[in-house]
């Protein structure tokens, strides 16, 4: 049957995992676009979410015809996938969008990116076509971040009639790393995108750069004429283009939805017997010491790395604190297929056992770094922060500083870099740094473990306030209806 709500994203609200014995069984996927998404849409009967098969035993149960309700998956050639999952939208585009080039090497866009890019099209098209094949008459399709930049486009072409909306989970690049991509790439992803009735964001720092890129491309007549930003793009923010396709002449508007924390259900979900044993358990091991918690993918646009460095300085410069804090650092793995990104996770690993190894005593140590995914332990260390770090270097909107304040058993500093997209609504009452300065980090992590627990106590109840202002189900359903009178 036609479906009339539809969402596109990469990760699926779920995978598989295959034993050796043949049979499948599912687990929930990781991140923050996952986690907001499934839990709105766990209110959304109705919906369809066309994710792709990420593994071989996600493409083994397409195979089998397995399927959950309300969930569709594309099994798409794998070197296809790889090209375009690794190869573009992690390689390239996460790159342009966080900045993370190291600039004297890096990008370089040769044949072999050419290559890629190809796949990076084939694949989008896919998901064009399998929504096209799904949505009823006039239905309203939700594409999700930079893996689909350009369905909106593409489907577009394919059916005019839909409501497509595009909502980015990473910031957007600024002018200078969107202008490193060749001119006819930027062109193709930002026809991509304005294929879209509606643009979203999680903050105006992202949004405005897209708004720019869409206007200085028609500056310099690479995009299609004409984009016109609203007088006030805070007001009435659109952007008007030709396009095209069949429909000649159309309205994109950019709006922003700062996605939020459930917070019920997240407490409910930090205090499941599962989650008490795993929080006993990290309590015997770290005493009755402070805790300063992260919790990250190992991702490099985190900055684990100066984060660690943060805290060895606190420890050196502020030696009162030696033997009396823990830094609990979970990092679970991610996108270990790319080199940097393993060799980020082991230079993580290594900067942390140099810290024991360093200030470590015969009864305390230091750092605990976990690498792998256990949500129930992360859970925990939420629980039991005094102090949550949380410095990325840029970051669409970084859950987890709104999550630890929300679960925090006896209220928690915030200790938050400006990079991150939740800088905006919880920078009053966060300790906030510049995530490149190592010193400011250490020397805000030192007044987090010095603040007086009543001024701790009132900051975490604002910063949970605003932390849960845009649920994730009134964050789907806002869009939705803007979607729908669009
Ligand atoms: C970020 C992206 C999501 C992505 C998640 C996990 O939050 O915005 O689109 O799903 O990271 O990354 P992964 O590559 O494991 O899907």
């Amino acid at each position: 049957m036609a479906s009339q709500v539809l969402v596109a994203a990469n990760r699926g609200p779920l995978s598989y995992l295959l034993a050796d014995d043949g049979t499948l069984t599912t687990r929930r996927g990781g991140g923050g676009l996952v986690s907001g998404l499934s839990a709105a849409l766990a209110r959304q009967p109705e919906a369809l979410w066309i994710c792709a098969a990420l593994s071989e035993a996600d493409r083994e149960a397409v195979r089998r015809g397995v399927s959950e309700p309300g969930v569709r998956m594309l099994d798409i050639d794998p070197t296809t996938y790889d090209d375009a999952y690794n190869g573009i939208a992690n390689s390239v585009l996460w790159f342009t969008h966080h900045h993370l080039y190291d600039i004297p090497r890096e990008p370089v866009f040769d044949a072999e990116f050419r290559r890629r890019w190809e796949s990076y099209v084939a694949y989008n098209r896919a998901f064009a076509r399998a929504l096209a094949q799904e949505a009823g008459e006039g239905a309203a399709v939700l594409v999700q971040d930079y893996h689909l930049a350009l369905v909106p486009g593409e489907l577009r072409e394919l059916r005019p009639d839909l409501k497509i909306s595009h909502f980015t989970h990473t910031p957007w690049a600024s002018r200078e790393f969107l202008d490193m991509l060749p001119d006819d790439i930027r062109a193709q992803l930002m026809w991509g995108m304005l294929g879209a009735d509606v643009v979203g964001f999680h903050t105006w720092a992202w949004a405005h750069s897209f708004m720019t890129a869409a206007q200085l491309d028609d500056e310099r007549g690479i995009a299609e004429p004409k984009t016109v930003a609203g007088a006030d793009p805070r007001d009435a923010p659109y952007i008007e283009k030709m396009t095209r396709g069949p429909v000649p002449h159309r309205r994109t508007t950019v709006a922003v939805y700062p996605l939020g924390v459930d917070g019920d259900e997240l407490r409910a979900l930090a205090h499941r017997p599962e989650v008490n044993d795993k929080l006993a358990a990290l309590r015997a091991e770290i005493g009755d010491r402070r805790a300063i918690v992260r919790v990250d993918r190992t991702e490099l646009s985190k900055n684990i790395v100066r984060g660690l460095l943060a805290y060895r300085e606190l420890l050196t410069e502020h030696p009162e604190w030696r033997g009396r804090v823990v830094h609990l650092a979970s990092a679970y793995p991610s996108r270990q297929d790319l080199a940097v990104y393993r060799s980020y996770t082991e230079a993580v690993r290594e900067l942390a056992a140099q810290i024991n190894e360093e200030l470590g005593t015969e009864d305390w140590q230091p750092v605990l770094v976990s690498v792998k995914d256990d949500f129930a332990r992360s859970l925990a260390a939420y629980r039991l922060a005094d102090v949550a770090l949380v410095n990325p270097v840029r970051d669409g909107m970084n859950l987890v500083a709104k999550e630890i304040p929300v679960v925090s058993d006896a209220g928690c500093v915030l200790v938050l870099s400006t990079g991150a997209g939740a800088y905006g609504e919880l920078r009053e009452d966060a300790l906030t740094v510049n995530p490149y300065d190592v010193s400011e980090t250490a020397g805000a992590l030192h007044a987090a473990l010095a603040m007086p627990a009543e001024e701790r106590a009132e900051r975490t109840k604002r910063l949970a306030s605003a932390a849960t202002a845009l649920p994730p189900t009134a964050w789907f359903t806002a869009q939705l209806a803007a979607l729908r009178a669009a």
